[in-house]
C-alpha cells in the first residue's frame, strides 16, 4: 500500500462526504468561486481523511489545489456532442458571468432524449420548481464547488458561459453528479517485477479503462449517482456494471470476481478529485460534477487478475498504462495525474 500515514498531517479530519463539501468552504474560501481549485484550502498543505459511514478516503488537498485555473475548454467545444448544434463562441475574457456582455445570445438546446421526460431527467423549468442549492427530495442539487447563482429561475454554470443554454444531453438543471472509480495496479513484467518507465525511471501504474459508447473515447468506468444513492455505492456499482459485465466469463466466475471487487472497494481509497468537470456536455444551466476515488491493488493479487485483455480495443474494457500521452474523456487525465503523483508513479 502507498504510505497513507504520510498524507496524515497535523490537519487530518474525519468527515462524512457530505460534511466535507461544507467543510471545504469553511476554510475561508470564496463562495463567489472562480473555476480554480486553488480556492480549495490553499492555505492547507496537509491531507484530510474523508470519512463515510462505511468507508474513508484519503484526500490530497495539495493536489486538488494544483488543478488548472481555467477548467472550461471542453465545455466550450464548438460542436455540441451527438448533435449538429454549434455553440455561440465565448472568448476567455467573456467567460465570467460578472463580465457584462449585452450581446451574449447563446443558442438554446435540450436533446430530444431529455425532453422525453425519462426518469433520470427533470421536467422543463416552469412546469416544476426545483430547490436549487439544496437537497431537493432525493435529488441533490447542491454543487461540490459552493453556492451557484440562479438567474430568472435557471441555475448558472459556476465556471461561466458555455455558448449554449438549456440542458443539452444532461438531465438535471444545475449540477449532475457522477462518481469515478479509478482501479489501479502496478504494471509487471513476466517475472512479476514492476516495470519502470525508461525516461522517468518511475514504476508504471495501469488502470481499468472502458471505451465509452457515446463518444468512443477511453475513460474511467464512472457513472451518474442515482437519486438518494451514496457515492461509495455508485463507485462500486458503476465499476461492476461497466468493467465486469462486459467480461465473457461464467456466472460463477463473475461471482468470484465480484467478491474481489467488493473487498477492494472496502479498502481505503484515495480521493483524487471532487468538483466541477470540464465536460463537453455542459451548458450554461447544466453541468457535470464528480468525485474520483483511486482503489489500488498494491500486491497484484486482487483485481489485478481480472481477465481483461490488456491493450485490446475490441474488449471495450482493458488495463491502460497511466501516462500523460494517453488521451482520455473529459477531465479524466487530470484525475489520473493526481493518482500517479500521489503513488509516486510514472506520469
Ligand atoms: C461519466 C464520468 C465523468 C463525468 C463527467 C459521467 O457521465 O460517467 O466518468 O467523470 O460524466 O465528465
Amino acid at each position: 500500500m502507498v504510505e497513507l500515514r504520510n498524507w496524515a498531517g497535523p490537519i487530518r479530519i474525519a468527515l462524512t462526504l457530505l460534511a466535507f463539501r461544507h467543510s471545504v468552504y469553511s476554510f475561508g474560501t470564496s463562495h463567489n468561486f472562480p473555476c480554480s481549485l486553488t480556492r480549495c484550502l490553499s492555505a492547507i498543505t496537509a491531507s484530510e481523511t474523508v470519512g463515510h459511514p462505511a468507508h474513508s478516503y484519503s484526500t490530497s488537498i495539495s493536489s486538488l489545489c494544483t488543478m488548472p485555473s481555467v477548467a472550461h475548454v471542453k465545455a466550450r467545444c464548438p460542436l455540441y456532442p451527438s448533435s449538429e448544434i454549434r455553440r455561440s463562441p465565448v472568448p476567455d475574457d467573456k467567460l465570467k458571468w460578472e463580465t457584462r456582455w449585452a450581446d451574449y445570445k447563446p443558442v438554446s438546446y435540450t436533446a430530444p432524449s431529455v425532453l422525453k421526460n425519462p426518469s433520470w431527467a427533470d421536467p422543463d423549468i416552469g412546469s416544476f420548481s426545483p430547490k436549487f442549492n439544496s437537497l431537493d427530495g432525493s435529488v441533490d442539487r447542491r454543487s461540490l464547488v459552493g453556492t451557484y447563482k440562479v438567474d430568472q429561475g435557471k441555475p448558472l454554470n459556476p465556471c461561466g458561459r458555455t455558448g449554449l443554454t438549456g440542458r443539452g444531453l444532461l438531465g438535471r438543471w444545475g449540477p449532475n453528479h457522477a462518481a469515478d472509480p479509478i482501479v489501479t495496479r502496478w504494471k509487471r513484467d513476466s517475472a512479476g517485477q514492476r516495470v519502470l518507465n525508461t525516461h522517468s525511471k518511475l514504476p508504471v501504474l495501469q488502470f481499468i479503462s472502458i471505451k465509452r459508447k457515446d463518444c468512443g473515447e477511453w475513460a474511467i468506468p464512472g457513472g451518474m449517482v442515482d437519486p438518494g444513492e451514496v457515492v461509495t455505492l455508485t463507485l462500486q456499482r458503476e465499476f461492476s456494471e461497466e468493467a465486469l459485465n462486459s467480461l465473457k466469463t461464467s456466472p460463477k466466475e463473475k461471482e468470484r470476481l465480484q467478491e474481489r471487487i467488493n473487498l477492494l472497494f472496502r479498502s481505503p481509497g484515495l480521493q483524487v478529485y471532487q468538483g466541477y468537470v470540464d465536460d463537453p456536455r455542459n451548458t450554461d444551466n447544466s453541468w457535470m460534477e464528480t468525485v474520483a476515488v483511486n482503489f489500488h491493488d498494491e500486491t497484484g493479487d486482487s483485481v489485478s487478475t481480472l481477465p481483461l485483455r490488456a491493450g485490446d480495443d475490441a474488449g471495450q474494457v482493458r488495463w491502460v498504462d497511466v501516462d500523460s500521452a494517453e488521451p482520455l474523456y473529459a477531465s479524466h487525465s487530470q484525475f489520473l495525474k493526481t493518482a500517479a503523483q500521489e503513488r509516486r508513479a510514472h506520469w
